[in-house]
């Protein structure tokens, strides 16, 4: 459920029409809804409520906008981060360092430290080579490190294959079968606290069958280790929950995805850790665009040329992803069209041979369930700037993030008095 919806024939986020944003801000831009993004944590967090003691942190990945990151903060999660920006961000929305989780195979030893030194409350081991180096930067600042071991189970996601991180051939995580060695092995190091696993097997998951898989081999290994006379106390089940991207779609809700949780979970006897992304942000935004032509093609098809593009919201040129487009304010005509962006390459394309309401130039559409990976994936190919990022609140809007023009990138850049 979201906050998208008609009044009136006019496309609105909560109360305000997007007439009004695209008028006030320009296009392209994207629009979150705080009411939808507050319901979808709180429907993550009623269903773990039967479970006894759970940690939710956001995949800040998802949508680091810091105004997105303070509705979290505001709702108790805490934050998965990948990098030292992405930590940085989470502490200034706000979050407690002990509600950081630091995830990622590639940690540099200059974001390890910015983690121990801002007290984080987890870290994530991708390897035993990381485990390793931390403890020894540990060490060398008088701390120890709490961290869990991720582990790559080989369990197939059924996912895009360039978003399933589960399988033995990705980069992630250490082989389940040598985890309990490598546990054992980092627990003797003395600048790290071992304290439990982690598992995140992919995204868009839509199917819990994969999941309970996984979370049934992280069971066997906790009870593995615990039976070497290690403790386990944490285990972070990633996140992954789909959702739909098409009206009509029907995926897992977290209410059976908490249920699973409990029935396999439930009896192991510690923290259960989540790192929810798309579920919790996805359906909470759209990227708001103009038409800027319509296109007569070679057959009867016409092209629709949206002001976004491929560089604003990657998905569909990236994994093939599908985004509902609607007019914002629809006539009830229909046209069958290509929907393309104005950037030079065919991959600028958002939709082909696609139903949609009839739309002229200087007509507004949503790309809809943009929220998630949309602005925080853009790049300003082809020069053009990043989009400006709005936070819708019931009948008032703010500016969440500027929009940067071309000339503020180009203006980082110099010609060395060589080239003169
Ligand atoms: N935890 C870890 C360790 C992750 O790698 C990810 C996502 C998440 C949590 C959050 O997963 P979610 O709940 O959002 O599925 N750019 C792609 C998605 C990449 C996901 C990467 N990892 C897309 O646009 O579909």
């Amino acid at each position: 459920m979201d906050h998208f919806e008609f009044r009136d024939g006019i496309l609105h986020a909560e109360d305000v029409p997007l007439t009004a944003i695209a008028d006030a801000v320009g296009t392209p831009v994207y629009v979150y809804s705080r009411a939808t993004l507050e319901r979808h944590a709180q429907v993550f967090k009623a269903a773990l409520a039967g479970l006894p003691r759970t940690h939710v942190a956001f995949a800040v990945k998802a949508n680091p906008n810091l105004a997105v990151l303070r509705v979290m903060q505001r709702e108790g999660l805490g934050a998965d981060v990948v990098s030292g920006g992405e930590l940085a961000r989470a502490l200034a929305a706000g979050m407690p360092a002990q509600d950081v989780v630091f995830s990622g195979v590639g940690k540099q030893a200059h974001e390890m430290v910015q983690g121990l030194q801002a007290g984080i409350g987890q870290f994530n081991l991708e390897s035993e080579e990381e485990g390793v180096e931390l403890a020894a930067l540990a060490a060398a600042l008088g701390k120890r490190a709490p961290c869990a071991l991720r582990v790559n189970p080989d369990v197939d996601a059924r996912t895009h294959a360039k978003i399933s991180t589960g399988k033995a051939e990705n980069k992630f995580g250490v082989p389940i079968d040598r985890a309990a060695g490598i546990y054992a092995r980092l627990s003797a190091l003395p600048g790290l606290d071992m304290r439990g696993v982690a598992v995140h097997i992919g995204s868009q998951l839509s199917q819990l069958e994969p999941l309970e898989e996984a979370f049934g081999k992280l069971g066997e290994l906790i009870a593995e280790i615990r039976a070497a006379g290690f403790s386990v106390t944490h285990a972070d089940l990633g996140g992954g929950l789909g959702v739909p991207y098409k009206a009509g779609e029907v995926f897992p809700s977290p209410a059976e995805y908490g249920a699973m949780v409990a029935r396999v979970c439930g009896s192991w006897d510690c923290t259960l850790m989540f790192e929810p992304g798309r579920v919790i942000c996805g359906n909470a935004g759209v990227l708001l665009t103009k038409v800027v032509r319509v296109k007569r093609s070679s057959n009867n098809t016409p092209f629709v040329v949206v002001d976004a593009a491929m560089n604003d919201l990657a998905r569909p040129a990236m994994y093939g992803a599908w985004h509902d487009f609607d007019a914002v304010r629809p006539s009830g005509a229909k046209m069958s069209a290509h929907i393309v962006g104005p950037i030079c390459e065919t991959g600028d394309t958002f939709a082909m041979d696609r139903e949609i309401d009839a739309v002229q130039p200087g007509d507004l559409a949503v790309f809809r369930t943009a929220g998630a990976y949309g602005a925080t994936m853009a790049s300003s190919y082809n020069s053009r700037g990043f989009v400006a990022e709005v936070m819708v609140d019931g009948d008032r809007f703010a500016v969440v993030a500027d929009r940067i023009l071309p000339e503020a990138i180009s203006a980082a850049e110099r010609v060395p008095d060589w080239l003169d």
